[in-house]
């Protein structure tokens, strides 16, 4: 709930009196308000297509399997056919559930296929290119949940994403400025001839005919389109080209599955998240468990301690996650121990004010990761009071940059989300990343973290982000900014953002959010603080359901992100 006016013109006030203060976003600003539903997405056409089936009398399920697809023509960025995925959703009734939709990794992939004759990875090998690629499992995703949850037929949800495929979708500033960055990696990958080897001016219109004419193909004929019809054969035939392995057996055998998903209580809100092998719901539980005895409100907002705080915790989970998490359907994951009370407080034991723990001292493994920025995020209510919380990938900017010109979409490069080279044991004995290493049929272990809130029992918050390994990061501020500091959605988006994440031993910190006085107090401290100027942390969507119940949109002025509701 928003405190008085009053209270925060007088902080204001008392802020612009302190020169070196931090420099802060505009208090208060207010999101989209709607009375009945809310979509938040990457683009505001996407956002549209969302609200048009919601409107035509869909609900969140039929407006998933709408944006999923519209992301793929508006945000190919990270939007795809090619991509996969993870959903958390809560219905009117309360019923809570996950579908896990994500990528895996081809029957003919094996656990050193990134290592040279010397066991050294080799560069670029499990990002660019058909090496690079996992299964698909969005065209899964959506008919499944659709399958279970939808109410409008399918063919009149994608109508409106064909008609903008065939339409095209005006070129952004920042889409240009994204476009030229990856440019010379899409000619590499695809030669220069490519749609996306053209030099796309702000302003201009792609118009994507051909992943018109696959998504009629499977407004036609169906799932098995694209797992076992003329779209699947022609993908398949383009991978094997390509260099890739993948088979017909891999996208016959691609099976989503519905997962129990993380919960845990925080004051009195529930988070329900994403479990493995997403790590994110079980992160942030590890991590605002650790965070709770804390009282952050009444550490401030952004100061030393609460930074501290929350960058101890997230140390710890992230060494936990590095060990730990993998597939569940192929590793046996300690989540009773590793999530409970007693465990958590013995990690923060070693925390002090006085100085910060070393990520040495908090575990002996190795093992860094490094996930790449480029996933989405999108959030839905709708009016009949469903919540749909999903965020999808094909991991890399335009994912593996390999791009099927006949199909009309990207392929990721999820494969490079497992560990290539499982590393040395840890504490307990472990071998690190050896749960996340490669074997066939096995999904890549992830850091997407769609999450729901409840208070008092009712839907609070639908959010998520995209960031790889500071979506958990992103996603936990974003909560904490509204349950501890009082903001509104769109306000608790605009906020600078941290993030710590064990290895490397940085404090990641948005450029111009945070005063020279915190970070040089966090330096003194024994903290390394990381300002680089191009960090982005984050591009968060978030639906808020105000005390009146009218929603409250928040889209990321990170990006061109756009809520839109009625
Ligand atoms: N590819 C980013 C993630 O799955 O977290």
């Amino acid at each position: 709930m928003k405190k008085l006016l009053l209270i925060s013109s007088f902080l204001l006030l008392c802020i612009s009196c302190k020169k070196e203060q931090t420099q802060q976003p505009e208090a208060n600003v207010i999101g989209v308000v709607s009375e009945n539903a809310m979509v938040v997405s990457a683009r505001e056409e996407v956002s549209e297509i969302g609200n048009l089936i919601l409107q035509k009398g869909g609900n969140a399920f039929d407006a998933m399997a709408g944006i999923e697809m519209a992301l793929a023509v508006a945000y190919p960025y990270a939007g795809s056919l090619g991509g996969g995925g993870f959903m958390v959703y809560r219905l009117d009734n309360g019923e809570i559930g996950t579908l896990d939709f994500r990528e895996k990794a081809p029957l003919l992939a094996t656990e050193k296929m990134y290592l040279d004759e010397n066991d050294e990875v080799i560069k670029g090998k499990s990002t660019l290119g058909a090496m690079a690629v996992g299964i698909p499992g969005n065209i899964a995703g959506i008919y499944a949940s659709h399958e279970k949850y939808g109410k409008l037929p399918m063919k009149d949800i994608l109508a409106p994403v064909i008609a903008l495929a065939k339409k095209g979708v005006i070129v952004t500033e920042k889409q240009e400025l994204r476009l030229k960055k990856y440019r010379d990696f899409i000619i590499e990958v695809n030669g220069d001839s490519s749609l996306f080897a053209k030099e796309w001016k702000a302003n201009d219109t792609i118009k994507r005919l051909q992943l018109a004419k696959t998504l009629e193909r499977i407004q036609k004929n169906g799932r098995d389109e694209f797992y076992d019809g003329e779209t699947g054969y022609k993908l398949v035939e383009f991978m094997q080209k390509s260099g890739g392995i993948m088979t017909k057996k891999d996208l016959k055998n691609y099976q989503v599955r519905w997962r129990k998903p993380i919960t845990f209580s925080y004051d009195d809100l529930r988070v329900i998240s994403m479990a493995p092998p997403s790590s994110g719901g079980f992160c942030l539980q590890q991590i605002m468990k650790a965070i709770e005895p804390f009282h952050l409100d009444s550490l401030g907002h952004n100061t030393v301690q609460s930074i501290q705080v929350i960058t101890e915790a997230e140390r710890r989970a992230y060494a936990d996650r590095n060990y730990f998490l993998g597939d569940p359907d192929f590793v046996s994951i300690p989540t009773e121990t590793l999530l409970s009370e007693t465990y958590i407080n013995e990690r923060m034991s070693t925390f002090s004010f006085k100085k910060a723990t070393p990520s040495s001292d908090v575990s002996h493994g190795v093992i860094a990761f490094t996930e790449s920025d480029e996933t989405t995020h999108y959030s839905i209510v709708d009016p009949f009071g469903n919540a749909v919380s999903v965020t999808t990938t094909i991991n890399g900017a335009y994912g593996s940059k390999l791009y099927c010109e006949e199909l009309g979409f990207f392929l990721n490069n999820e494969m490079d989300d497992f560990s290539s080279k499982p590393g040395e044991p840890n504490m307990f004995g472990l071998i690190g990343a050896e749960a996340n290493k490669i074997e066939p049929q096995k999904r890549m272990l992830s850091s997407m973290t769609p999450t729901i809130v409840e208070k008092n029992g009712k839907l609070f918050m639908v959010v998520g982000t995209p960031g790889g390994s500071t979506i958990i990061t992103s996603v936990l501020q974003t909560i904490l900014n509204v349950h501890e500091y009082d903001m509104g959605m769109q306000e608790a988006i605009n906020q600078p953002r941290f993030h710590h994440q064990w290895l490397p031993d940085t404090v990641k910190m948005e450029p111009d959010g945070f005063s020279e006085t915190i970070r040089n107090e966090l330096t003194q401290l024994g903290y390394f603080i990381d300002v680089s100027e191009s960090i982005v942390i984050g591009k968060v969507e978030g639906i808020l359901v105000l005390p009146d119940g009218k929603l409250e949109g928040g889209a990321d002025p990170r990006g061109d992100d756009k809520a839109v509701g009625f």
